[in-house]
């Protein structure tokens, strides 16, 4: 695995994917993700509504929509072996998942009322196209609810912290803030390419694109996981941004 440049499809790569396996929110889901008490609460009423989710690796967050009642979910993903690992957690079939780009899904016209992206829009270059996609896709009073990399992480030098001898975090060092696009990043001891959006741009580009800012929040772990590894070095810099955004037109 070591020196593979992990594209777009980064999550296909065998030894990626099974590294990926091993983390906590694959293993146990939501419950274990550091920003799951913030993100959850961001969510519309479901019931009886349409979701899709862009991005839905195993497809938590398809399954927390159909378990509040959603009427129809959708969950895309470029990676075939996160569909297929969705699918086996998809028993009554009640979720639809796609192998699709998020870049390549035909967005049909006020088809959803909730939209939902977790960890996933930093991989995507053109952010503002996904934008224009999405404000077309939701219904009048629709929601655009997504977590993407914090903009200070994404800047940050190989997206690593500067280490004291002793091998502890010193400091996050951020260069490049306004040069966006592409950078070269090592997770879970993978290459892996990334994408770096300001945070005008993003912001910014939800308001350009008639969307009403309604939340934004920078993830903090909950208190009662700062005793796992590195948890507590979390509030050192912040890693995600959560967003939440409702559509203006009707
Ligand atoms: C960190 S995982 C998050 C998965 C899931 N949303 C979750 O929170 O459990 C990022 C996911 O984005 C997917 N992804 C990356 N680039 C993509 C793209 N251009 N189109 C669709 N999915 C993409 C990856 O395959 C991966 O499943």
């Amino acid at each position: 695995m070591e020196g593979e440049v992990a594209m777009g499809n980064s999550y296909d790569q065998e030894g990626f994917f099974e590294q990926y396996a091993k983390m906590p929110r694959s293993r146990d889901g939501l419950s274990a993700a550091g920003e799951w008490h913030q993100f959850k609460p961001l969510f519309p009423p479901l019931e009886g509504k349409a979701v899709l989710d862009l991005g839905c690796g195993y497809g938590w967050h398809c399954r927390f929509a159909a378990e509040q009642g959603a009427e129809r979910v959708l969950g895309l993903d470029l990676s075939r072996n996160m569909i297929e690992e969705a699918e086996r957690h998809n028993p009554e079939g009640r979720i639809e998942y796609q192998v699709c780009g998020i870049e390549d899904y035909e967005y049909p016209k006020d088809g959803w009322d909730c939209v939902v992206s977790n960890l996933a829009l930093h991989y995507i270059e053109d952010l503002e196209k996904v934008f224009q996609d999405v404000y077309k896709t939701l219904k009048p009073g629709g929601v655009f609810l997504f977590n993407i990399e914090h903009p200070v992480f994404t800047a940050g030098v190989g997206q690593d912290w500067e280490y004291t001898k002793e091998g502890a975090p010193r400091h996050w060092p951020v260069d490049q803030y306004f040069f966006p696009g592409k950078r070269n990043t090592r997770f879970l001891g993978c290459d892996v390419v990334k994408q770096h959006h300001t945070l005008t741009q993003i912001l910014m580009g939800l308001l350009n694109h008639g969307f009403e800012l309604k939340a934004v929040v920078e993830a903090e772990p909950p208190e009662e996981m700062m005793d796992l590894p590195g948890m507590r070095d979390e509030l050192r810099r912040p890693m995600m941004l959560l967003v939440k955004a409702a559509v203006k037109k009707g």
